[in-house]
């Protein structure tokens, strides 16, 4: 059971400060496919793109960016501040999505993102092979609501 020290969200549109906050967070993130400033900001004033956010005292500790179809979604980003890993907190942003079958597509080389779609009933239903800059292969998750 998650701490209630977290406070999740579902928002359509990120204030300056939250968009502040992630384009710092997406530029760290050198190892994995991350989004630029302009990505980010046109992922903001886009409808279809909504962002679930996880709060700790005010900070902003965790989110997640995705794409709302009539009849699925589609995770675009995942992301967990390192201290506040292994507590649950990205199996509950998944979970708050509800109720449509959800895609995602993650690079090969990422076994604690694998798990976690694992552990949350996604299952693996293609390949794109060398899709990623780093030559990584990209696997397809669904999990079907
Ligand atoms: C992937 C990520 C979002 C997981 O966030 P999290 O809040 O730690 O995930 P959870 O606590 O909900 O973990 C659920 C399960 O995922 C798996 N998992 C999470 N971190 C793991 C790790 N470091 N190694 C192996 N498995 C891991 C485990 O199966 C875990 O269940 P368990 O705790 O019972 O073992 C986080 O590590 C992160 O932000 N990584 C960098 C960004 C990224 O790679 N995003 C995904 C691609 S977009």
């Amino acid at each position: 059971m998650l701490k209630k020290q977290f406070k999740f969200e579902i928002i359509d549109y990120l204030n300056d400060k939250e968009l502040n906050e992630i384009i710092k967070l997406e530029l760290k993130q050198k190892n994995i496919s991350n989004y630029s400033h302009d990505q980010l900001l046109e992922m903001n004033n886009n409808s279809s793109i909504n962002f679930i956010k996880c709060m700790s005292n005010n900070k902003l500790i965790g989110y997640l960016i995705f794409f709302k179809s009539y009849d699925f979604y589609e995770i675009y980003k995942i992301y967990v501040n390192n201290e506040y890993r292994k507590l649950g907190i990205a199996s509950e942003m998944i979970s708050l999505l509800g109720n449509k079958d959800i895609l995602l597509e993650v690079d090969s080389s990422n076994l604690p993102a694998i798990n976690l779609y694992k552990k949350n009933n996604f299952y693996e239903y293609s390949t794109r092979k060398r899709y990623y800059k780093n030559g990584n292969d990209a696997i397809l998750f669904k999990k079907e609501r």
